[in-house]
């Protein structure tokens, strides 16, 4: 073979592999409003970054007639790139080749990059669109799923993992997402369950549709199971990139600080007024974290689901921070299982990469009920207790209302290791709210009259920060036009702080 010839196949082949499955294919699956595995990770990656790895491998199964039907790259684009300058490895399954099924060799391809990426401590994004284990290989693709799966479990906590599902995800599929830190889904292109309709038909008898049963909005709203939901493939490409301009690349790196515009003193007498009079009044707390943070920037985690409780990433000072807030807006505020689970989990998280935590507080206590007990409120609203407790990296506490019960000890107190705790006037830490707490302390004994003065004696006494503050409990009570400053201050103070945990193979969070 002439030179000329070889560089002539090389350029062929490369051709073959970039054509995936096929024009056909191509069209149908950009006729289901998919972009490809080489189209989404253009969108994703830096310009001209991204460098493939083995794009000529092809499977080895001969049963089926496979031996006649191969494609250079087997079903999955592999290798790395940059986002905004910073290295990432990233594997995006080809819908077009083999409905983009794992195969014994295709996996081998997804391992590699899970290595590579382990060694030189980048984070791995998983773009996933897939028919689930190759039919025609059984078992060795089930083994497969296990070799990522396990590397999904070792790289938990020591480099971020993402996952975006843009078409199926199913069967046993769905557990290499479910490990790894966060999941994006497509509105009404991607879906995820363990047993599709069909079986479940057969074995419970229920009717459910694919995108009710799976969807993204079912998984963004009613499960949890996914963190972030797009109109379209390239808005999931965009969003993942902002996701990741706030994580460090590994556990042993600090979050990459952006240069701050906004004034770090920047006061809002707006924030004066947010907290309402009356204490049973709602209000937004997006509105104070809004005014507070760089830019009025908040990228928020899981918005549709659990919305008792707000969790998301913002920056202060420049620099990132994971922010978990109580909503009083929905059922005000409360913490029941779905709020403790997931800002159980995002605590974790930012624990895990070392970006500070800011809790905003107003919390009238955990949810009453038969459904809330039954369904083991004690151990998930522990989980956010150990989560808070366990954390070493800086936290920071603003009690802008009520810190009432055993609430008050969960979000982040002084007593389970917060740096700061401020409160603003307008805090009220008690036990309880006052009209509870004379219910009991006087039951049945006062006349209606007697009852009122009560409460409002035991409002002046104690629902306020001031017994608190006279504790220690409270470092500081401030205005809370001046939130944006004291955050940014105590994070400055903070930013040298070692604290390690008692040396242990790991704790048992209650699951
Ligand atoms: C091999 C597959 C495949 C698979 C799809 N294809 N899934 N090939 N193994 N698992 C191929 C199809 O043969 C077809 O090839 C092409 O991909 C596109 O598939 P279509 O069916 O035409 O597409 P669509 O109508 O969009 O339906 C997509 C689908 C469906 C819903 C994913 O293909 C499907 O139900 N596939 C089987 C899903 C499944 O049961 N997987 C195993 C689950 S168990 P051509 O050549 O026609 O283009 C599992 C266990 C994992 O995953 C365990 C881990 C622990």
């Amino acid at each position: 073979m002439s030179l000329a010839d070889k560089f002539k196949l090389l350029e062929e082949n490369n051709r073959l592999a970039e054509q995936g499955g096929g024009e056909d294919r191509i069209r149908k699956q950009h006729d289901a409003g998919r972009l490809t595995a080489r189209e989404r990770l253009l969108e994703l990656l830096d310009p001209n970054t991204f460098v493939e790895v083995d794009k000529f491998v092809t499977h080895r199964t001969t049963d089926f007639d496979m031996d006649k039907q191969k494609f250079l790259g087997d079903g999955v684009v592999t290798g790395y790139g940059r986002i905004d300058g910073r290295l990432v490895y990233v594997f995006a399954q080809d819908f077009t080749v083999f409905g983009g099924s794992l195969s014994r060799a295709n996996a081998d391809k997804i391992v590699k990059i899970m290595d590579l990426a382990m060694k030189m401590g980048a984070p791995v994004i998983g773009l996933n669109d897939s028919g689930g284990a190759r039919i025609q290989e059984g078992v060795e693709s089930l083994g497969g799923y296990a070799d990522i799966f396990y590397r999904n479990v070792m790289s938990s906590g020591v480099i971020p993992q993402i996952s975006a599902i843009l078409g199926p995800c199913a069967g046993g599929a769905v557990y290499s997402p479910a490990i790894t830190d966060f999941i994006m889904m497509v509105k009404d292109t991607s879906y995820m369950f363990v047993t599709g309709p069909d079986v479940i038909k057969t074995v419970t008898h229920e009717e459910v549709t694919k995108e009710d049963l799976g969807g993204a909005f079912t998984h963004n709203s009613k499960s949890g199971v996914a963190h972030l939901m797009a109109e379209d493939d390239s808005q999931a490409m965009m969003m993942i990139r902002e996701l990741m301009s706030f994580l460090p690349s590994n556990n042993m790196e600090d979050p990459p600080v952006k240069a701050c515009t906004d004034n770090i003193y920047r006061e809002d007498d707006n924030l004066d007024s947010i907290v309402p009079d009356d204490p049973n009044k709602p209000y937004d707390m997006h509105e104070i974290i809004g005014k507070v943070v760089d830019e009025h920037n908040f990228f928020e985690i899981q918005p549709y689901y659990a919305k008792n409780i707000i969790v998301g990433f913002a920056r202060l000072g420049g620099k990132p921070v994971g922010i978990v807030a109580n909503q009083p807006a929905v059922l005000a505020g409360v913490l029941d299982i779905d709020s403790s689970t997931k800002a159980a989990r995002f605590v974790r998280f930012c624990d895990a990469f070392n970006i500070p935590l800011i809790t905003f507080e107003d919390v009238p206590g955990f949810l009453p009920g038969t459904v809330q007990e039954f369904g083991g409120i004690i151990k998930h609203g522990a989980k956010l207790l150990y989560a808070f407790a366990e954390a070493t990296v800086p936290k920071i506490t603003v009690i802008t209302r009520k810190a009432y019960g055993g609430a008050y000890d969960v979000m982040s107190s002084k007593h389970i290791g917060a740096d700061m705790n401020f409160a603003y006037p307008t805090a009220e830490i008690a036990v309880m709210g006052p009209e509870g707490a004379v219910n009991i302390i006087y039951k049945n004994k006062l006349t209606e009259e007697e009852r009122q003065e009560a409460i409002a004696d035991y409002r002046r006494r104690f629902a306020s920060p001031y017994k608190a503050a006279a504790l220690g409990y409270i470092d500081e009570i401030i205005y809370p036009r001046q939130t944006r400053t004291k955050l940014i201050q105590a994070l400055e103070m903070a930013h040298t702080k070692v604290k390690s945990n008692p040396s242990k193979k790991h704790g048992n969070i209650p699951l």
